[in-house]
């Protein structure tokens, strides 16, 4: 399966990789996609996506069909193309700093097969990893295996990705920014170049900096996200102490001052996914490292914690007492469109429903199967929302799915034994609910009067 027209090799087709060869197909670059899953290459070489995205699998599908993208688990034909990005994974810890090992590992590989290779290759790090490392690890890993130097065989930058899960086949194609980290001209303006022929004229405003601080971007992007969600549950928590407050009006009214913007201002039980927890975690520990406590991180990152506290004592409230209580949990995804459920908050509650004693009963369109590996039959689970809430003391909404959002009061009161609704992600008009006992995240108690009417 030799493509020796290839231009580009990705190593790791995780979630970032293989959106990230997907997309270049798509814009007519060859690409090897190489992974040492042997199974998920298969998939991958059959034009299936082993994970979900949207648009991923008829991306995939076009791509191998017109020989644009080959998967393969054999590393030697990254020789063949012009450049590789590395995206395999950087785990957490226990510590919370990241695990470089399949960094070391790629590097290192890639590092034996451009031994015997004639010419310059570049290399790109992709992977989300603390200031420093591309500099460090990957640097030296690569020139001990590979015998060359970074600078004149070799190129080497820092790349990070923005990609949101849910829609990252069109981030990548309509990124807003991009970041490349290189120590010498050349790796930046081959890099530039590649993203040339990708965007054409449309290249979006391109950041050229050192690796370390194209390393910092990425945390600083993820930590300020991350705080913009913990600052507005805060808010809301506060919103919920006060008569006839609803946070959605303050994240209105502020969201139209431009330094604040109306993006990642909705109020809801904490973020989820792999990034955002992983990368505060990593980035609190990168700073304490340099003896800096990074005492903002560290309070988004409680706050985020505490909102799962939050979701079950809004429950407790209705109910009066948890134990033996039926709870159904709508919506198990850490957002809609997506099966992944890896930090997301429906997982703090239910451990914490659980743990106090009460009974529950899940749904998810997506995330069941994801669910069941993690919390097995510890919790029951429905086919859908309606089956889920049959007989349901309380009912919690988790995840903004549309088929969630769809529901409407009756629903809740035809098939629950007490209408209890805790609205953690504020899908519904709490005025269309004022008939049943309704409660949602960063909403005050009513004063009978309309204060959502503009
Ligand atoms: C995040 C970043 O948004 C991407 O830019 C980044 O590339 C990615 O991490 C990564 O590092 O790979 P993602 O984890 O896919 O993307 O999810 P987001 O859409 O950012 O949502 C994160 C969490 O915050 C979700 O649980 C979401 O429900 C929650 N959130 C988001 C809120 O609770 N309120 C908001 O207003 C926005």
């Amino acid at each position: 399966m030799k493509t020796k027209s290839a231009s580009i090799s990705i190593i790791g087709m995780g979630y970032v990789g293989l959106c990230t060869a997907a997309t270049f197909a798509s814009r007519g670059i060859r690409t090897i996609g190489i992974d040492i899953d042997q199974v998920r290459v298969e998939q991958i070489s059959k034009g299936k996506a082993p994970l979900h995205e949207p648009q991923l699998d008829s991306m995939l599908k076009n791509a191998v069909r017109k020989k644009l993208l080959d998967a393969t688990s054999d590393i030697s034909l990254a020789a063949d193309t012009y450049a590789t990005f590395l995206t395999v994974g950087t785990p957490s810890q226990q510590d919370g700093s990241i695990d470089l090992s399949y960094i070391k590992n790629a590097t290192e590989d890639l590092g034996n097969v451009l031994r015997d290779k004639p010419g310059y290759h570049l290399v790109v790090v992709k992977s989300t990893v603390v200031p420093g490392t591309t500099n460090g690890v990957v640097k030296r890993f690569l020139e001990q295996s590979s015998r060359k130097t970074v600078g004149s065989e070799l190129g080497l930058c820092t790349n990070p990705e923005f990609l949101k899960e849910g829609t990252a086949i069109n981030d990548a194609l309509h990124p807003d920014k991009i970041v490349i980290g290189s120590n010498d001209k050349k790796s930046a303006s081959e890099l530039t170049r590649l993203y040339h022929r990708f965007y054409g004229s449309k290249l979006p405003p391109t950041i050229l900096t050192s690796p370390e601080a194209a390393e910092l971007v990425k945390y600083a992007s993820n930590a300020f996200l991350a705080t913009k969600v913990s600052f507005i549950n805060t808010i809301a928590n506060i919103a919920e102490q006060i008569p006839g407050v609803d946070v959605g009006k303050i994240a209105e009214a502020i969201g139209l001052d431009p330094r604040i913007g109306p993006l990642f201002l909705n109020a809801g039980p904490g973020y989820g996914g792999s990034c955002f927890h992983k990368d505060l975690q990593a980035l609190i520990n990168y700073s304490q490292n340099k003896n800096y406590d990074p005492v903002m991180f560290r309070a988004t990152e409680e706050t985020n914690e505490q909102q799962a506290n939050r979701v079950v004592g809004l429950a407790e409230k209705l109910l009066g007492s948890l134990p033996f209580k039926r709870v159904a949990v709508l919506g198990l995804a850490f957002k809609k469109d997506t099966d992944d459920i890896r930090e997301a908050a429906s997982i703090r509650v239910i451990n914490q429903l659980y743990k106090k004693g009460a009974r529950v009963i899940a749904y998810d369109p997506m995330a069941i199967p994801n669910t069941r590996k993690q919390l097995q039959e510890q919790i029951d689970y429905a086919e859908n929302a309606r089956s889920a809430l049959k007989g349901a003391d309380c009912a919690i909404i988790m995840t903004e799915w549309e088929e969630i959002r769809k529901l409407k009061a009756k629903d809740f009161q035809a098939h629950m034994k007490t209408p209890n609704v805790v609205d953690a992600r504020r899908v519904y008009n709490p005025e269309e609910f004022s008939g049943l006992n309704y409660a949602s995240i960063g909403l005050g108690p009513s004063t009978g009067i309309k204060n959502n009417s503009p």
